[in-house]
Formats: structure tokens, C-alpha cells, sequence
């Protein structure tokens, strides 16, 4: 396993692997303190790729003021640990310096996808994703590129941009990790205390309750499973619901029907954001009904 932390040298070591044949490249972004989550896209990656390349940058531009940018949990011991147990090739680590060495006067920004739901509540937090993942992909050149669905709108607006702006890139969702107990894994769950990682739960139980009774039929309309997310999460005293939602997927668009069962083709997202003391936790569920 190589570590790079210039664009340069991470240049260098994609031609060498090109140039020995170790085609196609799958590319994992992430920003460090890796856990199952980030492990299944590296596994999906080296099944799809002949060389794995994953990056670890906490990127400034997606941070809001009073975010968690300079608290975001960091341990480039363990994540390297675990990128060569998931037999990753290559690992870029550029610093801030690096990747943003001028004031930045350009950015890619995708309309209308991003002022639902995360984007609301974290203006610009998209354009920063969409600016550093197109910077990131022009260093890398990927064929295929892994993201996790635990972050599903990141999803739809980055598969918006590659089509968008004709990148030469596969985007390629991966399905969302879980601890045993339902908590979806995140690098921010060791923020959460005893009691909140506790109460946590009431996210993944609200989801998987909706589905149920949309399935059995005790749930029919947008609004009975939104009032149903919002009745389950509410019954934990120390969560702030920020959003529960239900929308189409991935157009994030407000379901018009009025009944979900029989009116609706294609996927659906129920997604929801909620916080516990200063801890801001996301999950969602994507299905198609029927
Ligand atoms: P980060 O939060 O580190 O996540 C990196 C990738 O891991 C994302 O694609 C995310 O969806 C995925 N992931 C995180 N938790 C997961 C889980 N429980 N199950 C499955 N996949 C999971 O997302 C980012 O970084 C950044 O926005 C980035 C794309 C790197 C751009 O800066």
C-alpha cells in the first residue's frame, strides 16, 4: 500500500498502475476515522476494481460556521491500518494546504437537489461536497466511484453532477452499515453519551416501523408516515428532530400522491436528521413501495 500526500506523487502512482495494466480503478473518498461503513464501500471497491484508491481529507468547504471541522475525529494511524487490511493501493492524504493552495474562485455547485433536507439546514454544505469530490475525481481519474447511501442525498447530487458534466466516472451507491442494535455507523457516533447513543436508536426503530406499516397497509399517505417517524423519534425526551421526510428518490421531490401504495412509481426516500445534545445524527431508508 502506498501513501501519498501530494498530487504529484498520487499522479505518479496511478500511472505506475496504469501503465502495469491495474485497470479499472475504483476510487473511495472519505473524510478518516474509518469504521464498517467506509470498510464495505473499500471491499465493494476492490470486488469492482484491479486498484483501490481511497483519500482521507476533512474538508474545510463543506463545514459550516460553528460545525465541527476543527473537533472532526482523526486517527490516520488506525484508518491506515484498516485500508491495508482492505488491501487499498493507494491512500491520499493531502492537507489542507494541498488541496487548496489558493484561495478557491471556482466551485461546482448542483441546483435544487441540495436545498431539501441536509441542505437546508447546512447552506453551501452540497457546493463543498460537489467542488472537492470534482477536484478529488480530476486528481484520481476513476472508473468507478463508492458512496454509501447512509448519506443519500450526497448521493443523488453527486450522480446529478456526473451526469450533469459528462464526467468519465461510475457512481456506484453502496447499501448503508448498521451496528447489531440498528444505529447506522458514523465517525460521529463517539460524540453521542451513553444515554444519547441509547436513545439513538429511536431513528432506525421510526424507520423500520413506518415500513412496516406502509407494508401492512396501516399507512397510506406522506403525511401518516411522517406523522408516524415524527411520533416514534419524539418518544426519546433527548431527541431535536431537524427533518423527517418523505420524498421521491432520487429527485427529492414532494410526493403529490396521496396514496403511496398504489400511486407511485419508482423509489422513495423517508429521510430524517436529528440531534442529541450537540451530536447531529442523519438516516434514511430507501425503497420502492408495493
Ligand atoms: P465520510 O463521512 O467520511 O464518508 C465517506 C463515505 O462513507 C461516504 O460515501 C459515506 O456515505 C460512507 N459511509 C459513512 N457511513 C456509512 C455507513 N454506515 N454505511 C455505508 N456507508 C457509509 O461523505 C463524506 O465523508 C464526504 O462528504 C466526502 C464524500 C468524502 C467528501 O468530502
Amino acid at each position: 500500500m502506498r501513501v501519498v500526500r501530494s498530487v504529484e506523487h498520487l499522479r505518479e502512482a496511478l500511472e505506475y498502475m496504469r501503465r502495469g495494466g491495474h485497470t479499472p480503478i475504483g476510487f473511495v473518498p472519505t473524510m478518516g476515522f474509518l469504521h464498517e461503513g467506509h470498510a464495505s464501500l473499500l471491499r465493494r471497491a476492490g470486488e469492482m476494481s484491479n486498484t483501490v484508491v481511497m483519500s482521507i481529507f476533512v474538508n474545510p468547504l463543506q463545514f459550516g460556521p460553528g460545525e465541527d471541522f476543527e473537533s472532526y475525529p482523526r486517527d490516520e494511524r488506525r484508518d491506515l491500518e484498516l485500508a491495508e487490511r482492505e488491501g487499498v493501493d493507494i491512500v491520499f492524504i493531502p492537507t489542507v494546504e494541498e488541496m487548496y493552495p489558493q484561495p478557491i474562485r471556482s466551485k461546482v455547485s448542483v441546483a435544487s437537489l441540495t436545498t431539501q433536507l441536509c441542505g437546508a439546514s447546512r447552506p453551501g454544505h452540497f457546493d463543498g461536497v460537489t467542488t472537492v469530490v470534482s477536484k478529488l475525481f480530476n486528481m484520481v481519474q476513476p472508473d468507478y466511484a463508492f458512496f454509501g447511501l447512509k448519506d443519500a442525498q450526497q448521493v443523488a447530487v453527486l450522480r446529478r453532477m456526473v451526469s450533469d458534466l459528462n464526467m468519465n466516472v461510475e457512481i456506484v451507491p453502496c447499501p448503508i452499515v448498521r451496528e447489531g442494535d440498528g444505529l447506522a455507523l458514523s465517525s460521529r457516533n463517539v460524540y453521542l453519551s451513553e444515554e444519547e447513543r441509547t436513545q439513538a436508536l429511536v431513528l432506525s426503530r421510526s424507520l423500520r416501523t413506518a415500513r412496516e406499516a406502509l407494508e401492512e397497509g396501516k399507512a397510506r399517505t406522506a403525511a401518516d408516515i411522517r406523522e408516524l417517524l415524527v411520533s416514534v423519534i419524539s418518544s426519546s425526551p433527548l431527541a431535536v428532530i431537524e427533518y423527517a421526510e418523505i420524498l421521491t428518490f432520487p429527485d427529492l421531490e414532494v410526493l403529490e400522491t396521496d396514496d403511496l401504495l398504489t400511486n407511485v412509481d419508482g423509489e422513495i426516500i423517508m429521510a430524517l436528521a436529528v440531534k442529541f445534545g450537540r451530536t447531529r445524527l442523519i438516516d434514511n431508508n430507501v425503497f420502492t413501495p408495493k
